[in-house]
């Protein structure tokens, strides 16, 4: 019923459904309206642009209406009220609530107590199953398949929650290499490492862009590159040992770039912050505001799928 994690996606066929249910919302030959009369609630305790903004597009394109609580000043969070109140609260009025939220866990405790259905659009430095699907999608969409891929993930591997929903998903397919580059202190937790590894998924880890593209770059299918997660670091010790990471954290210069493949898709679930160089965005292999435009339609392949009645991953 809730949309919390990746990890619930077990086949291919499932992930795969929602892409070519996502092809025919896109070439306009599926007219849904599947959730008039239906209310979305958008709650959230941080940032998001696209998150927000293409569920809110992706519901209206449905039909259906969208309401906007944000857990700050304006709202009881403010006063004491805990998570769980208001999430009985919100699901007393709305048809299912897009929760993102600043602690991981919180989306799991709100499926807990909420009448409706959840789904997780991002929890800390947990999981993002949403973007992770449209990421997918937009791999999908580049080559056709989704294995036999190589793909490097760059940057905050620790805290991306983008890569670890992804992983789930690259993980359903065989014979991949998966390319870590990442600063020791921000290395991929290992539950995610023991899942690659329990795939037999060939995983290299580098701690330089530069230095891994040299040896893997012109085999390269996909380079998902993240920005460094510095809001998920609180307390003086772990400021003081991410401090000297932000000056030489990772960005695709043009020696970079040159080491790539031609057709190689370049990805970031975005917001950047100059992990690549606006110039760059002119470039064909630049995919991320492909992503973004996916975005919409996986959503709206979820939501679709929600209110007629299927489960989320249903055909
Ligand atoms: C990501 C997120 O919120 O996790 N953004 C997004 O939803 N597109 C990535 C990020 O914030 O770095």
């Amino acid at each position: 019923m809730h949309l919390l994690s990746t990890r619930h996606i077990s086949s291919t066929w499932q992930l795969e459904s929602l892409f070519y249910k996502a092809e025919k919302l896109r070439d306009g030959k599926e007219q849904k309206q599947s959730a008039r009369g239906r209310v979305l609630a958008v709650v959230k305790d941080e940032g998001s642009t696209r998150t927000r903004v293409s569920f809110e597009v992706a519901m209206k394109r449905l039909g259906g209406d969208v309401v906007l609580l944000e857990l700050d000043k304006n709202s009881s969070a403010v006063k004491g009220e805990t998570l769980e109140d208001t999430i009985k609260t919100i699901s007393q009025y709305a048809d299912a609530i897009v929760l993102r939220h600043s602690r991981k866990g919180a989306v799991q405790r709100a499926a807990e107590v909420s009448a409706v259905p959840v789904i997780n659009a991002g929890d800390g430095d947990g999981e993002h199953p949403t973007q992770a699907i449209l990421d997918a999608y937009t791999i999908w969409r580049r080559f056709r398949r989704m294995d036999d891929l190589s793909v490097m993930l760059v940057g905050d591997l620790k805290s991306s929650r983008t890569v670890h929903s992804l992983l789930h998903l690259l993980a359903l397919y065989k014979n991949k290499d998966i390319h870590l580059v990442s600063p020791k202190e921000l290395y991929l937790p290992d539950e995610y490492h023991n899942l690659l590894r329990r795939n037999c998924v060939n995983i290299t880890h580098d701690y330089e862009l530069d230095v891994a593209l040299e040896k893997y770059g012109k085999g390269l299918d996909v380079l998902y590159m993240t920005r460094f997660q510095k809001e998920r670091y609180e307390g003086v010790h772990e400021m003081s040992r991410m401090a000297g990471i932000e000056p030489t954290y990772y960005k695709l210069d043009a020696k970079c770039v040159g080491l790539l493949r031609g057709d190689t898709a370049v990805m970031h679930p975005l917001p950047r912050n100059g992990e690549i160089p606006v110039e760059f965005d002119k470039d064909s292999r630049a995919v991320y505001f492909d992503q973004v435009k996916n975005g919409m339609y996986i959503r709206m392949v979820l939501l679709d799928n929600l209110f007629s009645g299927n489960s989320f991953f249903a055909v």
